[in-house]
């Protein structure tokens, strides 16, 4: 899809998007095979619709594949998913995750104890980064000394599109990580704690244990999934908030907006903006065939966009109301995290509210888009306040 990349991969992808739902809504890439799904109506039925868009690409063996999520339940359909959702499923349910709320809080002041009294800072790396990692760290059990190498072993994972070649870089990370979660599930075998990955090596389905690959897939899934998405949650939320004058002071005075906000930062610039499937029969979609067994990329930062759902689609608008955006998907790969996601953003843009007074992004800094097609967020955030 390189002649779709270079415009997919921008800041500003939107108009490509827009563009793209009107004059190809469903479109074949032929130089590369896939298929490309704009419009809201098709991308909501591609992710919902498992029967007929599979989730699965590669193989089961992630050594073979090189693919790391190849045994996840994000690659998975029925009846297997189910199975392995339901093993993970109590780790997340919102009073589950509420129960993280007073540990999130600590952490983000911790951090912002840090950049508080500067008065300018890189957000992303002061704040919205390390964030996620420390969360999802801390309920996969992994030891603080091994955090940096987590962010570093995430950023090239996401880097690398699941249907794209995989480069050299990508291998060397592949292997070291699953050197490493190899090492750990060794670990929590012969000495349990109260973490995640214990509780995934005593889980069983229909008296079988998970299979290492199994494991494997869970650990480098929760890893990505947890970190990046919602790093950029936190960053899109700043850009936008920032962008649109008077915003941040509204949001400052009256907290119980902060909700709501965070529902349109999702719609409008959306962290993760496709995902990918597989055709497993013969299908029309938006009035065109699609053939049995091709890749598909159903565009979800696309779908948000859609003026056939969403009025105005291109104006940020925190009073906009419910939106049934699909910033997390639909159907039954909803995403896990969501609760998770939406708590930590809270909690981190509350703070940032009440502890950086003034803020404003840092003039003349040049932002730029995190290098993918899937994943939306800046490289940096270089913002400034006034300093107490
Ligand atoms: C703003 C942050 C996040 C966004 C935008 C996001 C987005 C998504 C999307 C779009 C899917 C659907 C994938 C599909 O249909 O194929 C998904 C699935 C998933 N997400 Fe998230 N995610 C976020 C945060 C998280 C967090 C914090 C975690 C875990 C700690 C997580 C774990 C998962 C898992 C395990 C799945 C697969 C679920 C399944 O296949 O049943 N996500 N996410």
């Amino acid at each position: 899809m390189d002649f779709l990349s270079d415009r997919a991969r921008s800041l500003d992808p939107f108009p490509h998007y827009r563009r793209m739902r009107e004059t190809s809504p469903v479109f074949h890439d032929e130089q590369s095979g896939s298929w490309h799904v704009f419009r809201y109506d098709d991308v909501q039925r591609v992710l919902s619709e498992h029967a007929t868009f599979s989730s699965r690409m590669g193989g089961d063996d992630p050594s073979e594949t090189g693919q790391l999520f190849a045994a996840s339940l994000i690659t998975a359909d029925p009846p297997r998913h189910r199975q392995l959702r339901s093993l993970v499923n109590q780790a997340f349910t919102p009073k589950a995750v509420d129960a993280l709320a007073p540990r999130i809080s600590q952490l983000t002041d911790e951090l912002l104890d840090g950049i508080a009294s500067t008065g300018t800072a890189d957000l992303i790396a002061g704040l919205a980064y390390p964030l996620p990692v420390i969360v999802i760290a801390e309920l996969m059990g992994i030891p603080p000394a091994d955090r940096d190498r987590f962010k570093q072993w995430s950023d090239v994972i996401v880097s690398q599109t699941r249907t794209g070649a995989e480069n050299a870089d990508h291998h060397a990370t592949n292997v070291e990580m699953t050197g490493y979660f190899l090492d750990l599930i060794e670990q929590r075998r012969s000495r349990p704690g109260n973490d995640l990955i214990s509780s995934l090596l005593s889980a069983e389905i229909d008296g079988q244990k998970l299979s290492v690959a199994e494991l494997l897939g869970f650990c480098s899934l929760l890893l990505v999934a947890g970190n990046e998405t919602t790093t950029n949650l936190i960053g899109n939320a700043v850009l936008c908030f920032a962008e649109v004058p008077g915003t941040i002071e509204r949001l400052r005075a009256e907290q119980s907006l902060l909700p709501q906000a965070i529902e349109e930062v999702l719609r409008y610039r959306s962290p993760v903006q496709s995902m990918y499937r597989v055709t497993a029969a013969d299908t029309t979609l938006g009035g065109v065939q699609v053939p049995a067994g091709v890749p598909l990329v159903a565009w979800i930062g696309s779908a948000n966009r859609d003026e056939r759902h969403f009025p105005r689609p291109d104006q940020f608008d925190i009073d906009r109301g419910p939106s049934r955006h699909l910033a997390f998907g639909q159907g039954i790969h909803f995403c896990l995290g969501a609760p998770l996601a939406r708590l930590e953003a809270v909690i981190a843009l509350q703070a940032v509210l009440s502890r950086l007074p003034g803020l404003t992004l840092t003039a003349g800094s040049q932002l730029e888009r995190m290098d993918s097609t899937i994943v939306y967020g800046l490289t940096e955030l270089p913002v400034s306040w006034q300093a107490g």
